[in-house]
């Protein structure tokens, strides 16, 4: 077998919450309302390191327009579970944003802080339109309001890996969603 399937993390996952096929169908959809909309804006996609770089590349190649991408590291996590709700860039953007129409490329949303922040910093550089694509939301967990032009999909109050969301920084491989089993992040920091 090649790949990561959650055959290969059964251990320490729950349950697998959404599947390779499902995560294709919510981008493609996501993907394609988003390529009429900026039909000759040359959008640029900002994609938050690390969670959010396999649904960039999935999106990207759903788009069926020209776009142009840049990466953004962003901190509000330690190693735990909770958002410590300070933002630091780690790694910042090569693209100027001045007069562009930007699309955040986002892997979920719990508290919200990290991209509300982010879309007041790219306004305030100056960027024509900021939007939002998410794959993942977690509204039970929402603190601060963000308005997500391009939803993905709602999701309980549970922490999940896969499809370049880590814990610890693994799992980012998995194909798939899942659950994690709270016995692996137990005695952690949160
Ligand atoms: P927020 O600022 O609380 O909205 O945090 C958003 C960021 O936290 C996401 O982009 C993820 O990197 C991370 N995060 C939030 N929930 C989870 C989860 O369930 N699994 C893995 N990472 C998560
Ligand atoms: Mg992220």
């Amino acid at each position: 077998m090649v790949g990561m399937r959650i055959a290969d993390v059964q251990e320490d996952t729950d349950h697998e919450l959404i599947s390779k096929e499902e995560i294709s169908d919510i981008i493609n959809r996501a993907a394609a309302q988003a390529s009429e909309d900026y039909r000759g804006k040359n959008p640029l996609l900002v994609c938050v390191l690390k969670g959010a770089v396999n649904t960039l590349a999935a999106f990207s190649q759903a788009m069926s327009i020209p776009v142009q991408m840049d990466f953004m590291s962003l901190s509000s996590y330690g190693s735990g579970t909770e958002s410590s709700g300070k933002i630091t860039v780690r790694q910042d953007l090569s693209t100027d944003v001045r007069g562009r129409h930007v699309l955040i490329v986002e892997d979920i949303i719990d508290s919200g802080i990290t991209l509300a922040w982010l879309v007041d910093e790219l306004k305030r550089r100056g960027a024509a339109s900021v939007e939002i694509f998410a794959l993942l939301e977690k509204p039970a967990r929402r603190k601060v309001n963000v308005d997500v032009k391009y939803k993905g999909r709602e999701i309980p109050d549970e922490f999940v890996v896969g499809f370049g969301l880590d814990y610890d920084e693994y799992y980012r491989n998995l194909d798939s969603i899942a659950v994690l089993k709270p016995s692996v992040y137990e005695g952690g920091q949160a």
